[in-house]
């Protein structure tokens, strides 16, 4: 079912803007937290999807020293959410601390390395992170890192989605933001597609925020979402 594919970014200030979208959206099944929720609601914002019986993806984006990104992921654990996130900018060792604190757990989410910001164009990539790959060939470096460290999968842009299950195999998921229908306004997302693009491309999932959470009316914005992903080619 393709609506089970599309994870809605819950990128909103407090408890109060986020319970009323979950309560105006009951078909979307899978929500991401990010740091702006987590950040203020903590913990309890994860309590309250779980006990609706929701998937969460908890992308805090850990980007830090091995031993701080392992003591990260294994609080984190504690959350029993379904997707976590670690930055691959931080390096393979602390892939492998993140990959060994989940493979240690009971509870085991899939863990997903951020590959490059989908709002990175390769001018910013190049001009202010002094990376001189093309984003593509960048996000495809720090996915075969991210495979041979253990990890499930990476988050990358849709574009860059079918060489890295050529390389990195089928079953290596990639969970894709940067996600526009063609009725959305870009924001500060670049390297983009439609959803039923990126479905093509061979993407597991969709992570799509604001032109659902932010529209003039979010249950609609869905609607519309869906019918496009759920049309025949
Ligand atoms: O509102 P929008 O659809 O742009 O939301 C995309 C979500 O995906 C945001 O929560 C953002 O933090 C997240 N994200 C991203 N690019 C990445 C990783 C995560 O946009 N590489």
């Amino acid at each position: 079912m393709k609506s089970e594919r599309v994870i809605v970014a819950l990128d909103v200030p407090d408890w109060e803007g986020a319970t009323k979208l979950v309560e105006m959206l009951p078909g979307v099944t899978f929500w991401k937290v990010g740091l702006q929720l987590f950040v203020a609601e903590g913990g309890d914002i994860l309590k309250y999807l779980k006990d609706k019986g929701k998937r969460v993806f908890l992308d805090l984006k850990f980007h830090d020293i091995p031993n701080t990104v392992r003591g990260a992921i294994l609080s984190a654990l504690s959350y029993q959410v379904d997707l976590l996130t670690v930055h691959a900018a931080a390096g393979r060792e602390a892939l492998k601390a993140a990959q060994e604190a989940v493979k240690n757990s009971t509870f085991a989410p899939k863990l997903l390395a951020i590959t490059v910001l989908t709002s990175l164009d390769a001018s910013q990539l190049a001009s202010d992170l002094k990376i001189p790959l093309p984003p593509p060939e960048y996000a495809l470096h720090n996915a075969l890192m991210a495979k041979e460290c253990g990890l499930d999968g990476v988050v990358v842009s849709p574009q860059e989605v079918r060489r890295i299950k050529q390389a990195c195999g089928k079953d290596f998921l990639t969970v894709c933001p940067g996600v526009r229908p063609q009725w959305a306004t870009m924001g500060d997302q670049k390297r983009v597609m439609t959803p039923k693009q990126a479905l093509a491309e061979g993407a597991d999932y969709l992570v799509i925020g604001r032109p659902i959470t932010h529209a003039h009316n979010p249950p609609l914005a869905w609607e519309k979402l869906l019918a496009e992903v759920t049309e025949p080619p």
